[in-house]
């Protein structure tokens, strides 16, 4: 695997690989690497000729109070786990080269960065849609991956790509889970052995969901309540909020009854905020026509 911390030499080295005819993967992710990024990376490796993965804490989607100084970075480990993954190049830029003196430009995606985490977190798409943007440029990949857990991220680089006419397709690939279905997450490293029992929550709630909803229930609201109950049940748990979302609009649902819907959960866990999704749909709709085949469950 070859490692770049720059911008030119990347492009140079990317020239030669598309002069060859070769497709290029490209999986952007911000470190502490984990089996959901490896994933990813691995789903690339199977579809392209090539695959990129960029390691870069994006200051511009951390608000002030956020966790942007305790965010983990452990650049070797990350290096190893993209290489054993089949990455076969790495780029993993300072701010300097992202963010030089006198940059001033952004990218937003205004109306569908403002609902669900972007009510919660005001200024964070438009730094991820700009980092998006910036590593698109240079990269162009053929494809880029993103993972389920951030489906909103996803529906919004959708938007981005199309509004654009930016020549890259959009992958969503399912969430990767512990064994408990707590959805993998860099921030997992935050909690403490008691939270991280705690945190398995999320997974069950999305369950009862999953459940209520295959067994005819079709409130939206109904099922809301519940897993609202559910998850107030843990006394670590507080609820940021739990929307249930069409998954192409983001907007939320009042009846389940006529195709999928998404629930989207974002939980406190003591201090740590966890985010997790889940497709639910009546028994015999295949959530297929959602862009998975399928939801992975815990194994
Ligand atoms: P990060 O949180 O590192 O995630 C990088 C990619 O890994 C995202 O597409 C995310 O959805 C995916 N991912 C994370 N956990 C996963 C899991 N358990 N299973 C499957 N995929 C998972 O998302 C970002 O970084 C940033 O916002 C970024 C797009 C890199 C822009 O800075």
């Amino acid at each position: 695997m070859r490692t770049f911390q720059q911008v030119g030499p990347l492009r140079t080295y990317l020239r030669g690989i598309r002069a060859e005819g070769k497709t290029i993967g490209f999986v952007p992710t911000m470190g502490a690497l984990h089996d959901g990024h490896k994933g990813l990376i691995q789903r690339a490796k199977g579809d392209c000729d090539l695959v990129v993965t960029s390691a870069y804490v994006n200051p511009a989607q951390f608000a002030a109070n956020e966790d942007f100084d305790r965010y983990p970075r452990d650049m070797n480990a990350d290096q190893a786990i993209a290489s054993n993954a089949g990455a076969d190049a790495f780029f993993m830029p300072s701010t300097d080269e992202m963010y030089p003196a006198g940059f001033q430009t952004v990218v937003d995606v205004p109306d569908m960065g403002a609902v669900l985490e972007g009510a919660h977190r005001p200024t964070h798409f438009r730094g991820v849609v700009t980092v998006v943007t910036k590593l698109l440029n240079i990269v162009q990949p053929d494809r880029i991956y993103f993972g389920q857990k951030d489906y909103q991220q996803l529906i919004i680089i959708e938007h981005l790509v199309r509004d654009l006419n930016i020549q890259s397709a959009v992958i969503l690939v399912p969430t990767v889970r512990e064994s408990d279905g707590l959805a993998m997450s860099s921030r997992n490293a935050y909690l403490s052995e008691q939270e991280r029992e705690a945190a398995a929550i999320l997974y069950r709630a999305l369950m009862l969901a999953d459940e209520m909803v295959k067994n005819g229930v079709t409130s939206a609201d109904e099922v809301k309540r519940d897993v609202e109950r559910l998850i107030s049940s843990e006394p670590l748990a507080s609820i940021d909020y739990v929307a249930l979302i069409n998954p192409d609009t983001l907007q939320e649902v009042h009846s389940l009854a006529d195709g999928v819907a998404l629930v989207a959960l974002a939980v406190r866990i003591g201090k740590t905020r966890l985010i997790d999704n889940w497709f639910v749909a009546p028994a015999g709709i295949p959530i297929s026509k959602n862009r998975l085949s399928s939801q992975s469950r815990a194994k």
